[in-house]
């Protein structure tokens, strides 16, 4: 997930809203600390659990991180502006998790990262036909933009194994 957030990071512009989402402990926060690496921000991407949003300037030159955890965030958009960020969210690369239905008006375009588990069916067995003891550590990530932003943005070129 980290790699992923590597990958992702060039293609990303200030003024970007990256949805992400998938379960507890799906990655989401592990796919930003690769997105803030990469991008060249202070600070350390942590799971946001006590603020809502958390500021990373960039070192670079670059656009900052704004990293928002909106698990807690039941106003939603209006929410969001009240938090009064000190950066200008134009400005900056902004990453939601948890924002599903709740931060989309904040930009029109958008790339939405769906982080599953492999479960089931889909989860690849060892020779015994159970699954191995790592199966945990298989992730699906579905990359979709949405909007004119991203439709020639390379999108595909991002398939990691
Ligand atoms: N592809 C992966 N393989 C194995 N472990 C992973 C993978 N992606 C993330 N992890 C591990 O899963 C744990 C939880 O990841 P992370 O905190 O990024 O999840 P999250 O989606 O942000 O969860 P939350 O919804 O609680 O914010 C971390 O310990 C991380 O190292
Ligand atoms: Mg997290």
């Amino acid at each position: 997930m980290q790699e992923l957030g590597r990958r992702l990071a060039p293609l990303l512009r200030p003024g970007d809203l990256v949805l992400l989402s998938g379960e507890l402990g799906a990655g989401k926060t592990t796919l930003t600390r690769g997105l803030g690496e990469a991008l060249g921000v202070r600070g350390a991407v942590t799971s946001p659990t006590f603020v809502i949003a958390r500021v990373h300037p960039s070192l670079t030159g670059g656009p900052a991180l704004v990293h928002v955890d909106a698990y807690r965030l039941d106003g939603g958009l209006d929410e969001m502006e009240d938090l009064d960020l000190d950066v200008s969210l134009p400005e900056s690369v902004v990453v939601v998790e948890w924002g599903d239905g709740k931060v989309e008006e904040l930009a029109e375009d958008r790339l939405h990262v769906v982080i599953g588990r492999a479960v089931g069916a889909d989860a690849p067995s060892g020779a015994d036909g159970h699954p191995e003891e790592d199966v945990d550590d298989v992730r699906e990530v579905t990359v979709t933009g949405i909007g004119g932003r991203w439709a020639d943005a390379g999108l595909p070129e991002l398939e990691i194994c």
